[in-house]
């Protein structure tokens, strides 16, 4: 009986302690050991993460974009933690994060302002893009290093990983010249966000667009009476096997590029050895897919098929866009021309999202229940053998 009261109260204090794991973010109690402070051991495997840095030279007062990402483009991750470190100074972090960041925020670690980025909230994410300022208050010429945690869950996640991109504070003048919007290095190796508003997939081959001759086709399962928030096969071909290298596409209003709607749902179809991102777009989110062969592999495919679920809350014309790459330099630009990508969508006919809201509430609410219920076990279980 005894017992039983004690369980009872652990189980009240467990279901009053936050369970969240820093689902808001680390404290800066966390900067010492870059631990989440909860779950198991951490993970002593390979990350399956990585971060992706366009340019590692910078000048003093200059700007760092790193993105941390899985290294499949596909693995999400619920928490982050990232700072800069020398390597062989333990006890500091150095220059300063920029704050105006929808993902992420600061964190002040080794009491000194911003030096670090943290998540804004639990939910999962498939990349991140930060920006790291040479702070000449605390960042003097030399090599530095991107240390991270990841964390996949509650379980699991990857402390402390130094990576192997180290960035270069270099006197004034001499860090390669930015592109003013922000286009440079290796074209496979940019954020795909920054293909959202131009879908140019390299922009070193600004000249080479083929307008003409176009050797793809973009079949739509369904294009009249698309229900709002059901799902329909977007697929692109090409009757000539033309090889697919890259592929980045979006469903647009006709005539705008500045928001993408719906959503694309994994899993697409398409050949062995490609990847597939999805990509956030204008503030939405999984709004526009890449379609793309792994860094630095030659893998291609003739024939793709994503699922894009219409949006639930707009009715109307919308078109499906895309930019199709051959090979590095040769690419088209498959806007509408010539192709029926037009889509309709019409209001649902049952009054089903607000059923949707309550089923996905009462998903949730099943989900703790049973994490709860599971501790109230392993309680019971640790009580039993002492
Ligand atoms: C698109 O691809 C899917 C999956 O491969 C297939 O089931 C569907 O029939 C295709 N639709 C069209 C219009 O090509
Ligand atoms: C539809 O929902 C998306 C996000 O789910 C939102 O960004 C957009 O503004 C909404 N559109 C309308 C017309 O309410």
């Amino acid at each position: 009986m005894r017992f039983y009261v004690i369980f009872s109260f652990c189980y009240v204090l467990y279901l009053t302690t936050p369970i969240s794991g820093y689902s808001g973010g680390a404290p800066s109690s966390r900067c010492d050991t870059m631990l989440p402070g909860h779950g198991p051991e951490p993970q002593k495997g390979p990350s399956p993460y990585k971060v992706v840095v366009r340019q590692t030279k910078v000048e003093p007062s200059g700007i760092i974009e790193i993105t941390l990402t899985s290294n499949s483009g596909n693995d999400e991750f619920k928490g982050f933690l990232i700072y800069i470190r020398k390597e062989g100074v333990t006890n500091k972090a150095y220059g300063e994060f920029d704050k105006t960041n929808d993902d992420a925020k600061t964190l002040d670690c080794f009491n000194v302002q911003n030096n670090a980025m943290t998540q804004i909230d639990g939910h999962p994410k498939s990349s991140v893009t930060v920006k790291w300022i040479a702070d000449p208050r605390t960042v003097e010429e030399g090599e530095y290093q991107i240390h991270t945690t990841f964390v996949k869950d509650k379980n699991t996640y990857w402390t402390n990983q130094v990576h192997d991109e180290v960035i270069e504070v270099v006197p004034p003048g001499q860090a390669p010249d930015e592109h003013p919007d922000g286009h440079h290095g290796p074209h496979w190796e940019q954020d795909p966000k920054t293909y959202c508003s131009s879908m140019n997939l390299n922009p070193d081959a600004d000249s080479k667009i083929h307008s003409d001759d176009n050797p793809y086709d973009i079949n739509i399962e369904k294009k009249e009476n698309v229900e709002q928030s059901s799902r329909i096969w977007i697929n692109a071909t090409s009757a000539l096997d033309t090889p697919i290298m890259r592929l980045f596409m979006q469903v647009r209003r006709p005539g705008s590029s500045k928001m993408a709607y719906g959503e694309f749902v994994k899993p697409a179809k398409g050949a062995e050895g490609m990847d597939i991102v999805l990509v956030d777009c204008f503030g939405g989110k999984g709004n526009a897919v890449l379609f793309t062969n792994p860094k630095h592999s030659e893998s291609t495919t003739s024939d793709v098929s994503f699922q894009w679920m219409a949006p639930g809350n707009e009715t109307g014309d919308f078109e499906v866009v895309s930019t199709i790459l051959k090979d590095e330099n040769t690419f088209w630009g498959v806007v509408g021309k010539d192709l029926q990508t037009k889509i309709k969508v019409v209001p649902k006919n049952k009054p089903n999202p607000k059923e949707q809201r309550s089923k996905s509430a009462s998903t949730s609410s099943t989900m703790s229940f049973s994490t709860t219920v599971g501790l109230f076990f392993v309680m019971i279980f640790a009580a039993a053998s002492y």
